[in-house]
């Protein structure tokens, strides 16, 4: 059953990451989200997180943005929102609904760390980790989507990275150590 929600899920966001009006482009679907979805599967042991909920909250963590883009600001708000709708209409239980809400509603930087669940700091790390693990995402966005110069850019890269880093805990931290100075190397 959850097999099923699972995979109509995946091609809800998938098709929401193909529209016309997703202003990230379809490869968020490809360099983000599945990404993502690989890695909070890798750590949801290492935080003792279900894997199950991590799967669902990996696929619907940046759904409300995809979808519509004046929701980016606040998707960790509306996140929860959709991915209730969603879930509902598929037939999703009700008690493992909350923990995927509560795991996106956590899952930025600029959200406070506190009162975190296990998959809200899973699913937090495994957004961050992807994003030291795929730096070209990054100046494909600053370069084409921003159309920012290049050291505005790169600059801009830099502090993304530097972000990313400093939400990932120690043990993850190590797991992408060498990409992370690597990339800060070239940057
Ligand atoms: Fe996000
Ligand atoms: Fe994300």
């Amino acid at each position: 059953m959850a097999e099923t929600v699972k995979n109509k899920i995946e091609q809800v966001v998938e098709q929401a990451c193909a529209a016309d009006t997703n202003i990230f482009g379809y490869d968020i679907w490809t360099h983000h989200i599945l990404p993502v979805v690989q890695n909070a599967k890798q750590l949801a042991p290492r935080f003792d997180a279900d894997p199950e909920i991590m799967e669902f909250a990996a696929l619907l963590h940046d759904y409300a943005s995809i979808k519509d883009k004046a929701l980016y600001a606040d998707h960790h708000i509306h996140g929860p929102i959709e991915a209730e709708k969603l879930l509902k209409r598929f037939g999703y239980p009700q008690k493992k609904t909350e923990a995927v809400k509560e795991a996106i509603a956590t899952h930025r930087a600029s959200v406070t760390m506190k009162h975190r669940s296990a998959e809200g700091a899973c699913l937090a790390n495994a957004d961050a980790m992807s994003h030291i693990e795929h730096v070209p995402s990054l100046l494909y966005l600053v370069y084409i989507h921003h159309g920012m110069g290049i050291d505005e850019g790169r600059g801009w890269v830099k502090a993304k990275l530097q972000r990313s880093w400093q939400k990932l805990r120690e043990d993850v931290q190590e797991l992408v150590r060498d990409t992370y100075e690597a990339a800060l190397r070239v940057l």
